[in-house]
């Protein structure tokens, strides 16, 4: 795939009407539908800072949660608008629909210099059957369309993907960073590119072992999905997270890195607790070894001595996925250990986003990394080397 695609730099806004898609799919609470983190809120601001200078009416847009049947006021961005509207210390117009009556006039009526948002993408059934007609609406009411919705670039949606056949397609600053990075890493790595790879389960990293086989030079695995690594070689995992369907997969990834000269580190020991709690009694086992009643949730000091040597002469560095239960902070300190390893290396260190990010951020190393992918599924999908659609449309350079 192209990373190298045409930003809002490259063409001129200034008088248009711009169709900017953003992820604004923010955290709410439950109760109240308070806004717990503005942060993809605050992510969309260089972008939409840049549009109104030079000019552009913007009539930004985004999904928000999962609406099943049309229209749900729980999940309105009418809370987003308001502060969006904070942030930029300026009005944002809410339009009452996605592409009705409603958002139509205000668009219509928009003047350079001002910003209106659109209704949950997601109200319209036709969003995420990428339905042409839904795509044609949503373009007819701008001149230019910028996607920013980084997080949203992995679904063919009509406001993610469709609406660049109607209009001419460029990227936003985000998603130009998160190409940078990511596309750098996959694309042309400072070598050696070590990936670590951490989370529950080998079946929802099977995509992003594969694609890494053949770009790696070093793979790292951690977390709950080590143990199924551990039984595939005769290992005893206890109690610990097992996908047994996926022994003879593990088996072969083994193998194929060994095959590939790609180095293939697994945990030599682990931290066990006698129940999955924050209060769990622990000990330290060699890997292989944990007895019945235990199970592993953290990477042992042994492993954490020879994956934190491991990333000190990388070039690149991505990590997705934590190397235990890290919300459990007697279990924290091998995920610790390895953000601390990435923010003393010289390597360009790149975090997915998900878990990885909320783990870095949590323990205090967000500032420390080269990059935090603000896209969960999307950067994982990145990782697997799949198609984006949402970045697939936008224009090559
Ligand atoms: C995300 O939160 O990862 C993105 O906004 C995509 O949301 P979705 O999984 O509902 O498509």
């Amino acid at each position: 795939m192209n990373y190298n695609k045409k930003t809002v730099r490259d063409v001129d806004c200034s008088q248009k009407k711009v169709l900017l898609r953003c992820d604004f799919n923010v955290p709410q609470d439950k109760e109240t539908g308070a806004i717990t983190s503005d942060k993809r809120i605050v992510a969309a601001l260089p972008t939409i800072q840049y549009l109104l200078e030079n000019n552009a009416a913007v009539i930004a847009c985004s999904h928000l949660g999962k609406p099943k049947n049309g229209p749900d006021p729980k999940l309105s961005l009418a809370p987003v608008a308001k502060r969006l509207s904070e942030l930029l210390g300026k009005d944002v117009i809410m339009a009452a629909d996605t592409v009705g009556p409603d958002a139509q006039a205000k668009a219509a009526a928009l003047k350079p210099g001002e910003i209106m948002l659109l209704e949950n993408t997601r109200f319209e059934k036709g969003e995420t059957k990428n339905d042409p007609e839904l795509a044609k609406a949503m373009a007819s009411m701008a001149e230019l369309y910028v996607s920013d919705a980084f997080g949203a670039v992995h679904r063919a949606h009509a406001s993610t993907a469709g609406v660049a056949d109607y209009l001419p397609a460029v990227s936003g600053f985000l998603i130009q960073k998160e190409l940078d990075f990511l596309g750098g890493a996959i694309g042309n790595p400072k070598r050696p590119l070590v990936a670590i790879l951490g989370g529950a389960k080998v079946s929802s990293k099977i995509g992003v072992i594969n694609n890494l086989l053949e770009i790696a030079d070093t793979i790292i695995i951690g977390g709950g999905m080590s143990y199924t690594f551990s039984a595939a070689q005769g290992g005893k995992v206890g109690d610990s997270l097992l996908e047994s369907d996926w022994l003879d997969y593990s088996k072969d990834m083994i193998a194929k890195a060994a095959e590939k000269g790609v180095k293939f580190l697994l945990p030599v020991d682990s931290v066990c607790g006698d129940k999955f709690a924050p209060d769990a009694q622990s000990q330290v086992v060699k890997a292989g070894e944990i007895p019945d009643g235990w199970q592993g949730l953290d990477i042992g000091p042994e492993t954490v001595k020879l994956y934190c040597d491991a990333v000190a002469d990388a070039g690149t560095v991505i990590w997705n996925g934590p190397m235990g239960v890290f919300e459990f902070p007697a279990f924290a300190k091998g995920t610790e250990a390895v953000a601390d390893a990435l923010s003393k290396t010289s390597a360009i260190t790149i975090i997915g986003g998900g878990d990885s990010a909320a783990a870095v951020e949590q323990l205090g190393y967000a500032d420390k990394m080269s990059h935090i992918s603000t896209g969960g599924g999307a950067s994982l999908e990145f990782l697997e080397g799949k198609n984006l659609p949402g970045v697939a449309c936008l224009l090559d350079q």
